[in-house]
């Protein structure tokens, strides 16, 4: 299996002191930074968009944003979030009829890219086609539109059937996950990791993070 990676979602964080709150996962071991991008249509909440992920990217020199796109048109915002600095750029297939043709817009601009499935729609819908040209598949373990929901451990058996066809694919797991569910994603296969109000909400946001990677490793 791929190594472990955190990726604390940002949506969890003091959006005013944004910046710093990137530096200070990255100082307690976080590899990357997780940004949900909403935009009213794909998902009913508005969130934030390229022109905050540039000050993110200037302020944080070195920082791996992974851009989770809950966007009605993924094509849309492909240059924007490349120009911003964006480092993955992870769609919806729920999002598009045309996957392999946004696969080939975010590569043109040399972004790694990530595949998301929602709750209802299964892992067959990650045709071999599809993995093969990603980098990432993102198995959401709550309904994609807010932070603090509670984990859906009917998503977990997906990610087994993912890890079984693609060994060597990065599997996320996005949505509830914490120190209590870990365990059966990471049994399952996933190997990166986000987490919003669990490291964010904690008093301790190191001890987490290590503990998720520790979780994965074992
Ligand atoms: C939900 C987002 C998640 C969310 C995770 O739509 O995609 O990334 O921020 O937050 P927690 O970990 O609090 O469920
Ligand atoms: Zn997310």
């Amino acid at each position: 299996m791929p190594r472990a990676i955190i990726s604390p979602s940002v949506l969890a964080s003091d959006f005013g002191q944004l910046t710093a709150e990137c530096k200070r996962m990255m100082k307690g071991g976080a590899e990357w930074l997780h940004m949900d991008v909403m935009d009213g249509h794909f998902v009913p909440n508005i969130t934030m968009g390229a022109p905050i992920l540039s000050c993110v990217t200037k302020g944080v020199p070195g920082i791996f944003m992974d851009c989770h796109m809950m966007v009605a048109q993924p094509e849309k915002w492909v240059n924007d979030i490349a120009d911003a600095g964006g480092a993955l750029y992870c769609f919806h297939l729920e999002a598009t009829s045309d996957p392999l043709s946004v696969i080939k817009l975010i590569r043109d601009r040399n972004m790694k890219v990530g595949v998301a499935i929602s709750p209802d729609t299964p892992s067959t819908a990650v045709t071999d086609e599809i993995a093969n040209a990603a980098d990432m598949l993102l198995v959401m373990t709550v309904y994609p539109g807010r932070g603090g929901q509670k984990f859906l451990e009917r998503c977990v058996p997906k990610v087994a059937e993912l890890r079984a066809r693609f060994p060597e694919k990065d599997i996320e797991v996005d949505g509830g996950v914490g120190p209590k569910t870990i365990g059966v994603c990471a049994e399952a296969g996933s190997n990166v990791i986000v987490a919003g109000t669990a490291i964010f909400g904690a008093e301790n946001p190191e001890e987490v993070i290590t503990n998720l990677k520790d979780a994965v490793n074992t």
